[in-house]
């Protein structure tokens, strides 16, 4: 580093939401070439200060640095043009034109005629752009038949091609796999290497600890302190952001397991899953692991009746069930915990506690003791699963990413089913949340629930299932017991190598 001017400071930047202080006097500085990473218990304010320096929300007090200007606040505009590139998950690409031609849109190279684009220099252009960052994408494929990693990967891109100094992500492997996590670590350490000065927010203290150069720790909106990664360790860390010791390495209690309760038969759907069967026992966490679009999510859409299955039969305890829809599988007693709450599972326009306690609507004839049964149930789930509100009534969209997810297990786990699926249960959620799901899920197990478990958290699929089966390309290749397997053998089966 040849100047140690800051790229991007803010000092005692302060935000408050209805009298409630989410951000209070946070204070950073950024270099060139520095990773600083955002660590904190959902709702500390990570997204917030983002959005502050993003321009999507004007902070109440305190100063923004950047590009030799003092700032107030900003809009989305200046914040741009300062070079200041924020990386959203709903991603800001069209998706009709091609890889080639979004990197250069707003900018594209014109021919001879004026308004002409020149497709052959911008395709050769993007290409070089792609092949110095090691991006392995076609610059001529449209963005619709895009996987999100690739375009993540092409929002990264294009905000280099604009010469942002400032790269702000916001939890970006929440939806990625394992591969394409460490492609992404891998561009973000050659972003940083260019010079690039990286903000970088993650639940996943292992990333934290292989890219981070600084480390700020938020809790409760304040700031816990701004350290260089080499002066502390990953369990001061989870101390200082939750407030006591947890570990990265959940050790679950083993519970009785019973007899085969649910028989997954030849299930088929499209070409997303292909013959698939399996048991699973009372009492039995069984994993599944694979990479992103190997028929997973599809597995449980198939078997909860979100998509008409072609072929198989689903059993419980012998009994064969029919299911052609969610509200059949839902009445058989199965549950389904989506991973992407945004589409299927939240109810925006609902408060916290309906939303909790949406699917259990006989309670009884008066409505009083109804609404009473409710906020007593909703209470016992946001205790249980600290899902920070500040009261039951407040809007679900209000809430942090992480508390928003809790609030969608609450549901599901006051419900008495006998088989429950979750799908990436820990999306999002801070570590300290992540161990009281997991405790929760144990407790089904202990009830003799059948529990199947997706995750593409390797740590939380080794840590918490009996048995995990392996899926490749639509098919369950394998079912390993789950006794001395590691990360590295479970990655060699998810590729197949
Ligand atoms: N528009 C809003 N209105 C009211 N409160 C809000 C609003 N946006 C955020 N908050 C509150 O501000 C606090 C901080 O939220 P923020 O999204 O910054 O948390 P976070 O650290 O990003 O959490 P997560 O890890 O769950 O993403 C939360 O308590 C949240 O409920
Ligand atoms: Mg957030």
């Amino acid at each position: 580093m040849t100047n140690n001017e800051p790229i991007l400071s803010a000092k005692q930047v302060s935000k408050t939401y209805g009298g409630h202080c989410v951000l209070d006097k946070v204070s950073f500085e950024l270099h060139s070439g520095e990773v600083l990473c955002v660590v904190g218990e959902n709702g500390a304010g990570k997204s917030t200060l983002i959005k502050i320096l993003s321009g999507a929300i004007r902070p109440d007090s305190g100063i923004i640095g950047v590009h030799g200007g003092t700032y107030s606040a900003l809009n989305p505009r200046e914040s741009m043009q300062l070079g200041i590139a924020t990386i959203y998950q709903e991603v800001e690409l069209i998706d009709s034109l091609s890889v080639s031609d979004n990197i250069f849109l707003g900018n594209e190279t014109l021919g001879r005629f004026p308004l002409v684009i020149d497709a052959d220099s911008q395709n050769k252009k993007a290409r070089q752009i792609l092949d110095m960052l090691h991006i392995d994408i076609d610059e001529k494929m449209l963005v619709e038949d895009l996987s999100a990693a690739q375009k993540q990967n092409l929002q990264i891109v294009k905000a280099f091609h604009q010469e942002a100094r400032v790269l702000i992500m916001d939890e970006p492997t929440s939806s990625l796999g394992v591969e394409e996590t460490r492609s992404l670590m891998q561009l973000v350490h050659d972003l940083r290497g260019r010079g690039l000065g990286i903000i970088y927010i993650s639940h996943y203290l292992e990333e934290i600890f292989e890219i981070g150069d600084t480390i700020l720790i938020l809790k409760d909106g304040e700031q816990v302190g701004l350290y260089p990664r080499a002066d502390i360790d990953v369990n001061f860390v989870i101390h200082n952001m939750v407030g006591r010791d947890a570990s990265m390495f959940f050790v679950r209690e083993r519970v009785p397991i019973g007899a085969d309760q649910i028989q997954v038969e030849n299930i088929s759907w499209k070409d997303a899953v292909k013959d698939v069967s399996f048991n699973v026992r009372a009492g039995e966490v069984f994993g599944i692991g694979g990479l992103v679009g190997s028929g997973r999510s599809e597995l449980a859409a198939s078997i909860f009746g979100m998509v008409r299955k072609d072929a198989g039969t689903i059993r419980i305890s012998g009994q064969e069930l029919s299911i052609n829809n969610p509200k059949d599988a839902i009445k058989n007693k199965i549950c389904f915990i989506t991973e992407d709450r945004k589409k299927y599972a939240l109810f925006d326009s609902m408060d916290v506690q309906d939303n909790i306690v949406i699917i259990h609507t006989e309670f009884g004839k008066s409505p009083l003791l109804k609404q009473k049964k409710e906020n007593r149930l909703a209470k016992s789930m946001i205790d249980k699963l600290h899902i920070a509100v500040d009261n039951t009534e407040e809007s679900v969209i209000s809430l942090s990413g992480g508390n928003q997810q809790k609030a969608v297990l609450g549901r599901w786990l006051l419900n008495d089913a006998t088989l429950f699926i979750f799908d990436e249960p820990t999306k999002g959620v801070d570590i300290g949340a992540k161990e009281e799901i997991y405790k929760l899920i144990i407790e089904l197990a202990r009830k003799g629930k059948s529990i199947i478990m997706i995750s593409s958290d390797m740590p939380e699929l080794l840590s918490m299932s009996d048995r995990i089966g392996i899926m490749r390309e639509g098919r369950l290749i394998k079912i390993l017991d789950n006794q001395r397997i590691t990360e590295e053998d479970l990655i060699h089966d998810f590729i197949g190598i």
